[in-house]
């Protein structure tokens, strides 16, 4: 049994069934990739994980101002397993990303493993998305004098939170407003009934624009990349003017790095979060022009755009308001709220902010769970789980089980999760993917030496050994009830996988059928 969980699809299978099922048009180019790199990656990560990054929370230091260097340690580690992510997407040009490259790798029962644990990257770290998209939505709401009861936009323990540690901040209006759910919710059998109700609509609205089946442009995508980065460049542009350097190592705040390279690290596995996407340029690995050279352009050029723009942000940031105050799920508004400035510019800064980060991240949202019903799909049809996931709607033509269950997963969670603890459990699970891809270049790299590599990463076994201990490493500093709940996943996935997709394995029986005619021939 243990050599059949780790049958291998190899490469050139992989490639026949792309000719069996007719790949898709090959129209994108380098900048369209990198486009959709950006696209996938700057969201709620920036956009309001950044502010427990930089603050800290009950579990772990910040890293006040130094966090500019939590996010240059973070884009290292993820440098490393980008050159993974190239060699592979370069030379198995096929959609799938880690879950192909898994099974053309190490074998069926790792790339198992990692398609159970894209799960964790793609649905869970949507959940994070819709409630960072929420925080965004209720400020945007107040600029236009609506406003949402709290108890109805948020979840228990940030209430709960908000409200027990209001004291020590009785002045800040967010944290009144979030305390306030608290007070006034409704009570059934004495709970306080608290959800976060924008977040639960806008992933049930997105659910429904994908059953019908969107038609997602390369062009529409560039246009969302323009907005996002010309957003992100309005704010640093702004935010320029309101620095106070004395913000940046104010003595009476700790300094610099008020806590070290303990902060520093732990805030960078934070906002790790907010790097994630530049990996799902590799599942449009089959609509690349020449995705031999620009599969790694695209995958390596989104990160480097990205990790630019992080650190120009969190200078400014950090410059614009004491980086205690930021410590909360929309830091970027925060920073404004506290900076010293013309008040109607800051108004108008503030609005424009939200308007653009509701934007930028309902296109996370509209990305990843536009994603995750593809990785159902390519898992459904190598027999893994139930063909029910592959099954195609008849008039929309949209993979439409999958999309409704994810869309119901999300949308559930979102209404009552907190924040920080799902984007710790995504950055786990997607850290952890990276690992096994490292390892998948080591293993292809000796197993089909002479495979053509279009793109090779350097220094191999050097390179992938040190993104796995980089992405380890960004691993261990996540709290230790994030590991509980990853290991509880893992086994979960596990007794599915032999309950299931190890008896129904498609591959397991094409493999067993060759070498049965291989036997009766000799
Ligand atoms: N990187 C994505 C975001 O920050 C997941 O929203």
């Amino acid at each position: 049994m243990a050599s059949s969980l780790f049958v291998r699809k190899s490469v050139a299978d992989c490639e026949a069934d792309v000719e069996r099922r007719g790949g898709l048009k090959r129209s994108l180019n380098k900048w369209h990739l990198t486009a959709l790199g950006v696209g996938a990656t700057i969201g709620a990560g920036i956009f309001a994980t950044t502010g427990t990054a930089i603050v800290g929370d009950a579990l772990r230091p910040g890293a006040g101002p130094a966090i500019v260097f939590s996010f240059l340690l973070t884009a290292v580690a993820c440098g490393f397993a980008a050159l993974c992510y190239a060699e592979f997407a370069a030379m198995v040009p096929i959609s799938g990303s880690a879950y192909t490259y898994a099974y053309a790798s190490i074998g069926e029962f790792v790339a198992w493993i990692i398609g159970w644990d894209l799960i964790i990257e793609y649905a869970v770290g949507n959940i994070g998305v819709a409630i960072g998209w929420a925080g965004y939505f209720r400020e945007l709401l107040g600029h236009f004098g609506l406003s949402v009861p709290a108890w109805l936009a948020t979840d228990y323990r940030t209430a709960h939170a908000a409200f027990t540690t209001l004291g020590a901040n009785p002045t800040d209006p967010l944290q009144q407003y979030i305390a306030s759910a608290w007070s006034n919710a409704p009570h059934i059998f004495g709970l306080p009934i608290i959800i976060n109700l924008p977040a639960f609509l806008v992933v049930a609205a997105i659910t429904v624009i994908l059953v019908i089946g969107i038609k997602e442009s390369a062009d529409s995508n560039n246009a969302m990349v323009l907005l996002k980065i010309g957003i992100i460049l309005f704010f640093i542009a702004v935010g320029i003017f309101l620095i106070r350097p004395h913000n940046w190592n104010d003595p009476a705040a700790g300094g610099f790095a008020p806590n070290g390279f303990p902060g520093i690290s732990a805030a960078a596995a934070i906002i790790f979060f907010s790097y994630i996407g530049f990996d799902a340029v590799s599942t449009a690995a089959e609509e690349a022009k020449n995705p031999a050279k620009d599969m790694p352009f695209g995958i390596i050029m989104s990160l480097v755009v990205c990790t630019v723009l992080y650190i120009a942000i969190s200078v400014v940031m950090t410059g614009m308001a004491p980086w205690k105050s930021l410590g909360t799920a929309e830091p970027m508004i925060t920073a404004l709220q506290y900076a010293s400035g013309p008040p109607a510019l800051l108004k108008a800064s503030r609005l424009i902010v939200s308007l653009g980060a509701v934007v930028a991240m309902g296109s996370v949202l509209l990305v990843f769970q536009l994603g995750q019903p593809r990785i159902f799909f390519s898992m459904a049809r190598d027999g893994l789980l139930p063909p029910v996931m592959a099954r195609i709607h008849p008039r929309f033509k949209t993979p439409y089980v999958g999309t409704i269950l994810t869309g119901i997963f999300v949308a559930v969670f979102s209404a009552f999760a907190n924040i920080a603890e799902v984007v710790d459990l995504t950055n786990i699970g997607t850290l952890f993917a990276f690992v096994l891809v490292s390892a998948g270049v080591i293993f292809l790299r000796r197993l089909e030496p002479d495979r053509p590599r279009p793109f090779r990463v350097p220094w191999v076994p050097l390179t992938p050994i040190i993104s796995i201990v980089a992405c380890v490493y960004l691993m261990c500093q996540l709290p230790g009830i994030t590991w509980i709940r990853f290991a509880v996943w893992l086994v979960i996935g596990l007794v599915f996988y032999f309950a299931y997709g190890y008896r129904h394995s498609v591959h397991r029986k094409v493999m067993a059928a060759r070498a049965a005619t291989a036997a009766s021939s000799e």
